[in-house]
């Protein structure tokens, strides 16, 4: 492996090439990773980076937010088939028929979502600002979508704004069970708790803590206590037990891992360094559209 991490840095610094890779990926990942982390700082990053190339290990959507962002760039995702089950839930005539049920009331939607989706949306948002977000609006009533366990998390956050959602989900997410917690409290009773908030509002409500992946690795590395029970995605307790060996990781239960992010390898990476293949482009007038709900968001997030 340390033969092909080191091909892979070196053409990468030829090519000018920056890779970013979310927290769900294969933990190998990182080793060629120059940036890694959640949706929101990733995004951040393909908003500054100076590079040539961006090389997005992650998921559809993240890479045309990338794209999106950094038009001028050549934007490469190493698996072209890794999408997002979420993302998948809603398309654009979806969004125009929610939108027109509920007239007249702003729409947010979740980083996971198509640029076609996005470009008719007023505001984005991901885990990490999904309530800073809502909040900015100043509404009293605003539509979010796709993912409908966030949005409800944001209404119980913000306690005086209706949050209208969109009935989407995360199948990884969603395979957590509130008899699950109660399991793994009961075999590690000192453990706090972390949740993602993409997990049932029934799992959410029994957690130590609510936060985007950032949010818990930050919490954990922060907190004095020194263990933890993990309710998100596996890549999340990897990185966790990598980075803080000093601390307890428990995952919540086995096997919560997000298909579509574990599909690239470094082979993968290797192979689009090379050819360049696998370039996202987007639609020039929805890509103009759907970089301002994005833009509007980072400006909320500075
Ligand atoms: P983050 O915003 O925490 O990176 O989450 C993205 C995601 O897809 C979670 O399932
Ligand atoms: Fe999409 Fe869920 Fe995978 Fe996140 S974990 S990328 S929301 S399918």
């Amino acid at each position: 492996m340390q033969a092909l991490v080191e091909t892979i840095n070196k053409l990468k610094k030829e090519k000018n090439a920056v890779i970013l890779a979310h927290c769900y990926q294969p933990v190998e990942i990182d080793l060629v990773a120059d940036y890694v982390g959640d949706s929101l700082y990733l995004s951040q990053v393909a908003a500054k980076t100076d590079a040539d190339m961006i090389i997005f290990a992650g998921v559809y959507f993240m890479a045309q937010t990338a794209k999106l962002l950094s038009p001028d760039k050549k934007v490469i995702l190493p698996q072209i088939d890794a999408g997002c089950h979420m993302a998948d839930m809603i398309n654009y005539k979806q969004l125009l028929d929610f939108k027109a049920k509920n007239p007249g009331i702003p729409t947010v939607c979740y980083v996971n979502s198509t640029a076609e989706v996005k470009s008719e949306c007023d505001l984005c948002c991901t885990s990490s600002n999904a309530v800073d977000v809502v909040k900015s609006l100043n509404a009293e009533r605003v539509l979010f979508l796709p993912d409908m366990y966030l949005g409800k998390w944001v209404e119980k956050q913000l306690g005086n704004v209706e949050v209208i959602t969109y009935p989407g989900f995360c199948p990884t997410h969603l395979q957590i069970r509130p008899a699950d917690i109660e399991a793994a409290r009961k075999e590690h009773p000192e453990a706090l708790v972390l949740v993602h908030p993409e997990c049932h509002m029934s799992v959410s409500e029994m957690a130590d803590y609510v936060g985007s992946t950032t949010g818990i690795m930050n919490f954990a590395k922060n907190s004095d206590n020194k263990s933890f029970i993990i309710v998100t995605e596996q890549g999340v307790v990897d990185r966790l037990k990598r980075d803080m060996p000093e601390k307890e990781f428990v995952p919540v239960k086995d096997n919560i891992v997000c298909p579509s992010m574990k599909m690239t390898t470094l082979d993968d990476i290797l192979k689009v360094l090379q050819n360049e293949s696998n370039e996202i482009f987007v639609d020039g007038n929805v890509a103009q559209k759907a970089v301002k709900c994005i833009d509007r968001m980072l400006e909320v997030s500075k």
